[in-house]
């Protein structure tokens, strides 16, 4: 064994020490760390010929890129939706690099953490009261999710054609619909052949982001005979509107699409009663998507596919890996493998795990609520506002708002807001025009936090 590695792993508990210790000080530290990064260069390191050993690298990041590390996972960063890390995600994390599985079986010689993950799958279906003909697993996050699900759609759609679109390649006998999808469903679309400017848009209902459900029906009537698959939205990422689950459930019972639901975020309304009946219907649904390191705050990267289980053989069909025989049969030996997109699998239920058994119904009812109840805060102070104008309703978590008097300046605004540091958002487009959102999933944010970000940002309107 090379003589740096061998004295890394004599000494490695005195690493795992300084890696704590370190790691802790930036948790510690967290709500008051810079929420942006004014260093933008690149580092410019380059590979030594002899390994300088893992203690002395953590001092190199230290010194060298520590600054180039935001505080992400922080009660102040609204942009995009950026989840946390609870105590129990980190807990799951390390151990997952620790334990080092390669997730893929729940039965057989070697490696069976798959049944850690299948049991995961079961306490998420259990949060979100979701009947037990689902069944799923995790990927990445929910563009490999929303990936996943269309193309067993694909498959489902194939098969209704008599071919195995997993064999023989598209013929443009599918039809995909939505009426606000978000960017990862038209990636997904690119990724999987249907080509994304073939996505059928159905209207929207007026001033919102969710179907118009008349329109949806000339569309499923016009396109009678074709395979039609439907991309819904539990929560759409702008202003968190919701397509109407239960009149769609209907719909599919006399027109038969596949109906696929992006509840990246959106699917944790249903751990708050007064929420939930916003997901009605999606118990329909052939396929959901739910993000976990949105609101279950674990670390990145960590999504799940939760699938109708009578679509197991049209999932085989589309992901198995027919030239590996160490795989087995799939129909006998389960294995993630033939069912998700990766070969190669992160034990990413872990970190779910841990949360889930660490905080329970009660936990996450509070963390969804109480960031419903920031957003909630920030809206109020925006409504009626001299300085601001609301741009769309709070209907959960993310508020848009703009300047009021010159939404002109908002590009502006932003960048000298995010460029202070105190608290990030991102610019968004709404009906056309340029405005800043902030959406909130973090469990430590509290009114404190908004507090400090309204001062902050009326310090920054009086500069422009
Ligand atoms: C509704 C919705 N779908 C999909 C995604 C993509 O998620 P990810 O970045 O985890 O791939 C997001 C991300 O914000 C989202 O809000």
């Amino acid at each position: 064994m090379n003589s740096v590695i061998k004295n890394d792993l004599e000494t490695i508990s005195e690493i795992l020490d300084d890696v704590k210790n370190y790691g802790l000080d930036f948790l510690q530290n967290l709500p008051e760390l810079t929420t942006y990064a004014t260093i933008q260069e690149k580092p410019q390191g380059s590979l030594p010929e002899k390994g300088i050993g893992t203690a002395e690298t953590l001092e190199l990041f230290r010194n060298n890129y520590q600054q180039l590390i935001v505080a992400s996972a922080g009660p102040r960063y609204w942009g995009f939706v950026t989840g946390g890390t609870t105590p129990a995600g980190i807990a799951g994390d390390w151990l997952t690099s620790v334990f080092d599985q390669n997730t893929q079986s729940t039965k057989g010689a070697g490696d069976v953490s798959a049944i850690i993950e299948k049991e995961t799958i079961r306490l998420l279906m259990q949060l979100f009261n979701l009947p037990q003909h689902f069944d799923g697993g995790f990927v990445t996050g929910a563009t490999m999710s929303n990936f996943t699900g269309l193309a067993v759609a694909r498959q489902w759609a194939g098969a209704k054609s008599g071919r195995n679109i997993a064999r023989e390649g598209m013929q443009g006998d599918v039809v995909v619909m939505s009426a606000t999808p978000h960017s990862s469903v038209i990636k997904s679309l690119s990724m999987l052949g249907f080509g994304s400017n073939n996505l059928v848009h159905v209207k929207t209902l007026e001033d919102r982001e969710a179907i118009d459900i008349q329109d949806l029906e000339g569309k499923l009537e016009q396109y009678r005979g074709r395979n039609i698959i439907l991309n819904c939205s539990a929560g759409t990422v702008n202003t968190v509107d919701f397509d109407d689950l239960k009149s769609i459930a209907v719909l599919k019972e006399k027109y038969g699409f596949w109906m696929h639901v992006d509840a990246a975020f959106g699917g944790f309304a249903a751990c708050s009663p007064a929420h939930e009946n916003l997901l009605e219907g999606w118990e329909h649904a052939d396929s959901i998507t739910v993000d976990c390191h949105k609101w279950l705050n674990v670390p990145y990267e960590s999504a799940v596919i939760l699938m109708d289980q009578k679509h197991a053989a049209l999932q085989v069909e589309t992901f198995q890996n027919s030239n590996a025989p160490y795989l087995g049969n799939p129909e006998e030996n389960f294995s993630y493998l033939n069912f998700l997109p990766e070969n190669s699998r992160r034990f990413r239920a872990l970190p779910a795990w841990f949360s889930l058994m660490a905080y329970g119904k009660s936990g996450f009812q509070s963390v969804v609520e109480n960031s419903i109840a920031c957003a909630n805060v920030l809206g109020e102070y925006l409504n009626n506002n001299a300085l601001f104008q609301l741009d769309a309703p709070v209907r959960l978590n993310v508020v848009c708002f703009s300047l009021k008097n010159n939404p002109d300046k908002n590009h502006e605004f932003l960048r000298l807001l995010n460029s202070r540091g105190k608290v990030f958002m991102t610019p968004t487009n709404l009906s056309g025009a340029l405005c800043i959102r902030a959406a909130f999933v973090n469990f430590r944010t509290a009114e404190k936090d908004i507090k400090l970000a309204i001062e902050e940002m009326e310090a920054v309107s009086a500069l422009i």
